[in-house]
């Protein structure tokens, strides 16, 4: 993996992904709640049976996580309840057909657009036939950067702007078709309280019910998918004698 840049503070760019210390859910209340929610919900869609792999766990695994994959290794070392590993979702250390269940939870914006493919197809690969990825992404949208804005002016967040930003519902659904997925289920959460969850104090849990009431602003979306039992259709980027890029057309590929 190339690192090229170091910036200030836990998080710096390795091979172009934002690799970061992500903050402590349970110093946020009303977070820790909605993590609760999160890890039921996922809980539902996950494999009934075998192993399962959590991608990019920042500081919060799935408690039905077996294996952790984060490419920071500061997060990996001291991750308890897994078997945590620093690597790079972009090319995981297992062999295929490996897992029942892949999760990923709020890290596709860390990895510039046109790699995010890599991930799903990784994902892919190292998931048995049958098996179930769950993904949950934050959504773009006015709502989030107008509370983010908000956020950082008020100081509780070092940044108000996604370097690579988040997934639309569609885009999601074009990585996963594009990647040898079947989608089963692709919905919407988040709430107008989100800005709340910021909060250190133990007050804004008493929001969490509230905000299971109000599930109506776009925040992030989740999707539930298992490959297709086709191969994949994938398509080569060539360097052209012009010394432009272009796509070889599509070529059947077993993964
Ligand atoms: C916003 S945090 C989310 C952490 C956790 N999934 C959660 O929901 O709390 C994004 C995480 O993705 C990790 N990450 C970014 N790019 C990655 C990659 N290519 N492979 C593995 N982890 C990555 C970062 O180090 C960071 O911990």
């Amino acid at each position: 993996m190339v690192k090229f840049r170091t910036v200030m503070g836990e998080s710096e760019i390795l091979g172009g992904a934002i690799a970061e210390r992500p903050r402590e859910v349970s110093e946020h209340p009303l977070l820790a709640a909605i993590y609760d929610r999160h890890d039921a919900l996922i809980q539902r869609h996950a494999h009934p049976d075998g192993r399962s792999l959590e991608l990019a766990f920042g500081r919060h695994s799935h408690p039905d996580a077996d294996v952790g994959v984060e490419v920071f290794h500061q997060n990996s070392v001291d991750a308890t309840g897994v078997e945590a590993t620093t690597a790079d979702a972009r090319a995981l250390p297992f062999a295929d057909d490996s897992f029942d269940t892949v999760i990923g939870r709020r890290f596709l914006h860390h990895v510039p657009e046109g790699e995010r493919g890599r991930i799903i197809a990784e994902a892919r690969r190292v998931l048995a036939p049958g098996g179930r990825l769950i993904l949950l992404e934050g959504t773009p949208g006015l709502y989030r950067r107008f509370a983010k804005h908000l956020a950082f002016r008020l100081g509780a967040l070092g940044e108000d702007t996604d370097e690579y930003g988040h997934l639309s519902v569609g885009e999601m659904q074009t990585l996963l078709d594009e990647n040898g997925f079947d989608t089963v289920e692709l919905r919407r959460l988040g709430s107008p309280l989100m800005p709340l969850s910021i909060s250190k104090r133990s007050w804004s849990a008493r929001a969490a019910p509230l905000y299971e009431r109000t599930q109506f602003v776009r925040w992030w979306s989740l999707a539930v998918a298992t490959p297709t039992p086709e191969p994949v259709a994938v398509s080569r980027v060539v360097p052209a004698e012009d010394g432009e890029e272009r796509r070889e057309p599509r070529k059947q590929r077993h993964v």
